[in-house]
């Protein structure tokens, strides 16, 4: 557990300086956001079967810790890995937009 944790930890490091998703990838990650995270975290994504997502819940959970959520699901709950919809710069770009959100 502390192993993999390190792993993302020294990978994310290395790939912070990575680009953000092009303007019409982010349109299609708000879309992704509101119509399939949505569905469990509420429209507004104030919670429903999943906790908030709101800025003021999120703030102070750390960006690796959620990305990692987001990659992997949680095991034994509803939340689903979206490793294979989303690179790693798309979940971490999500992160921020979710945290910045007003
Ligand atoms: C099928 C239902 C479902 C869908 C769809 C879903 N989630 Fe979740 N999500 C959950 C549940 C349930 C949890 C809480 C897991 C737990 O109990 O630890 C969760 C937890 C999370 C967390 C951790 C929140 C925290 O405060 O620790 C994040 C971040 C998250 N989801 C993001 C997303 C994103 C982004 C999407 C869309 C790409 C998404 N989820 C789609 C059910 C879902």
């Amino acid at each position: 557990m502390r192993f993999s944790l390190l792993c993302l930890i020294s990978f994310c490091s290395f790939a912070v300086m990575a680009e953000a998703p092009n303007q019409g990838r982010q349109s299609e990650l708000k879309n992704l956001l509101k119509h399939d995270c949505g569905s469990c975290h509420g429209l507004t994504l104030k919670g429903g079967l999943g906790p908030s997502l709101l800025a003021a819940d999120l703030h102070n959970k750390p960006d690796n810790f959620l990305i990692d959520t987001i990659q992997n699901g949680r095991k034994g709950t509803a939340m689903p890995p979206w490793k294979p919809f989303l690179t790693i710069d798309e979940t971490r770009w999500l992160v921020q937009h979710l945290k910045n959100r007003s």
